[in-house]
């Protein structure tokens, strides 16, 4: 019970690896409240963690929207009184060629990705700086780190949350908040399914090879589940990882190493 009686708060919640990460948590003994846009996916992620014994509680919302985002945060110190731990893991991607990428395109996975990560972590941070400590771990991606021609907002909004970590980490150190990143390869989740639909069409390939043709890169052969991505979320979140600050820790089979 490494996370026991701590407060987590998790944004995009209900499916995915936010899903597994919260159900994860509470495992090790956190309370948690659960945002998501899509409200029923965020209240049943709840239910389940109510069921193994832990408080819960659903937010919904859209972290993209400043005054919902401000409205979510005091809902969760109003209920459980403080926030220990936060994920900014709401996240959505986006497959289009570089010269056909649209403005509204661009703009959307930037609002989600990066500007989500801001705004979430700055009203997030303003309540632990009253608590004197915290942990907030954002969810970058190996597409910071590279580049892509169907992904190019992707990789940016990407590139954009593993500077705002280091960034973060140098604001937020003097008051005892430590803030890293994730940053997971290809895990097996419905993301993974509408990419690979994308790049088959762009790439004039059967649906399916993309994705295969991507495993085939990753060193130790296989996808990654989300639970490999919540195992590494429930260390940085424990008391074990507190001397770890400003880093992006990639999860992704040795695919990239940096
Ligand atoms: N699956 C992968 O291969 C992979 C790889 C690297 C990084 N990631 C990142 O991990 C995170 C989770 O991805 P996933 O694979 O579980 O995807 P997913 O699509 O299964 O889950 C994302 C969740 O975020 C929610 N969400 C989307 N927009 C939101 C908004 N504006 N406000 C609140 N909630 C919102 C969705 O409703 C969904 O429940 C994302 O940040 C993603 O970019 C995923």
């Amino acid at each position: 019970m490494r996370l026991e009686n701590r407060v987590v708060f998790i944004t995009g919640g209900g499916r995915g690896i936010g899903r597994e990460i919260a159900l994860s948590v509470a495992r090790e003994g956190a309370d948690v409240a659960v945002n998501d846009i899509e409200a029923a996916w965020a209240a049943a992620v709840a239910k389940e963690i109510e069921a193994m014994g832990r408080r819960s509680l659903a937010v919904p919302g859209d972290v993209t929207n400043k005054a919902e985002v401000e409205r979510m945060v005091q809902q969760v110190v109003e209920h459980f009184g403080r926030i220990d731990i936060f994920f900014n893991n709401a996240g959505i991607i986006q497959a289009t060629p570089f010269l056909d990428l649209s403005e509204e395109e661009w703009d959307r996975t930037m609002a989600v990705n990066a500007k989500g990560v801001f705004l979430c972590g700055q009203a997030v941070a303003r309540q632990m700086i009253k608590q004197g400590k915290g942990k907030i771990i954002n969810t970058s991606s190996i597409a910071s780190r590279i580049g892509n021609a169907y992904m190019s907002a992707y990789n940016a909004s990407k590139a954009a949350v593993s500077s705002l970590t280091k960034s973060m980490a140098l604001a937020l150190a003097p008051h005892g908040i430590t803030v890293n990143a994730l940053a997971p390869g290809i895990i097996s989740t419905t993301m993974w399914d509408f990419l690979d639909s994308r790049l088959a069409q762009f790439q004039n390939l059967p649906p399916g090879e993309p994705r295969k043709r991507r495993v085939q890169q990753v060193p130790l052969g296989r996808e990654g589940t989300p639970a490999d991505v919540a195992r590494v979320a429930v260390f940085l979140a424990s008391d074990d990882a507190d001397y770890i600050n400003g880093q992006t820790i990639n999860i992704c089979g040795g695919t990239v190493m940096s």
